[in-house]
């Protein structure tokens, strides 16, 4: 079954704005867990606006389900990661200051960039995916990086998905085969919602794992952070 990985950088956020520390970071992420949240995902940015360094030293030990750092690999991020050892490292090609991730890698252009961090973190123990937008080429040069997965990003997805769902979901599906007959495991990511997962996952079941942070927390705002997991959980779950 597709695991929930629940992002916690908005709740980092809302702290932010005021300093001190509410809402608890940690508390949130053993919250999360004992709510059934299968995994926390965290995105440290180059500015620390969301999650800092210092979040992810405080988190690192508390986690007892999957630890995903998400990020773009810049030296200190590598550094980071390679520090704090998670089960899986997301590399993301966002810019210093960008408001949310907005593409996934070209996997051609960067290859050799990417294969030789990834080499890094595989060797440290670390699995390894990259955000792809679903563009078969992409997908098809991913393997060429050594990435253990590949997270489909599905912006696009989420988008179009009221208008025409169908049309929505075909290069996902077309881009999650390809993946899948050689080899990538398979993670998606941005934008998914109550509205829109459960399709998603009938459609693609073989995805390994979803994160989804900022629809999950604003919902947990009306339902509350209990009810929300077991609401994001159940749209997971193949009859
Ligand atoms: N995956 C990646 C690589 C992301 O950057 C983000 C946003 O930080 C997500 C997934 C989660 O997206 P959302 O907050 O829209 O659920």
């Amino acid at each position: 079954m597709t695991k929930l990985s629940v992002n916690i950088n908005k709740i980092a956020t809302i702290r932010n704005a005021r300093g001190g520390n509410i809402p608890d970071v940690q508390q949130a992420a053993i919250n999360c867990e004992q709510y059934g949240a299968e995994g926390i995902t965290v995105h440290p940015r180059p500015d620390q606006r969301h999650i800092t360094y210092k979040d992810v030293e405080l988190l690192r030990p508390l986690i007892t389900t999957e630890f995903n750092i998400e990020g773009n690999p810049t030296p200190e991020f590598i550094e980071l990661v390679l520090k704090h050892k998670p089960h899986q490292v997301t590399l993301v090609p966002d810019e210093p200051g960008q408001l949310t991730s907005d593409h996934g890698w070209n996997t051609i252009r960067y290859k050799d960039f990417l294969r030789s961090i990834i080499k890094q973190f595989k060797e440290a123990g670390i699995r390894t995916s990259i955000f792809v937008d679903p563009d078969i080429e992409m997908v098809k040069h991913a393997l060429d990086t050594g990435t253990n997965r590949i997270e489909l990003y599905t912006e696009s997805y989420a988008c179009s998905f009221q208008t025409n769902k169908s049309a929505a979901i075909e290069p996902f599906i077309k881009a999650a085969e390809v993946a899948n007959s050689i080899g990538l495991g398979i993670n998606a990511g941005h934008d998914l919602n109550l509205d829109n997962l459960a399709f998603f996952i009938k459609e693609i079941p073989m995805v390994q794992e979803v994160s989804i942070g900022h629809a999950l927390i604003a919902d947990a705002l009306y339902f509350g952070l209990n009810n929300t997991i077991q609401m994001y959980r159940k749209q997971l779950i193949q009859y």
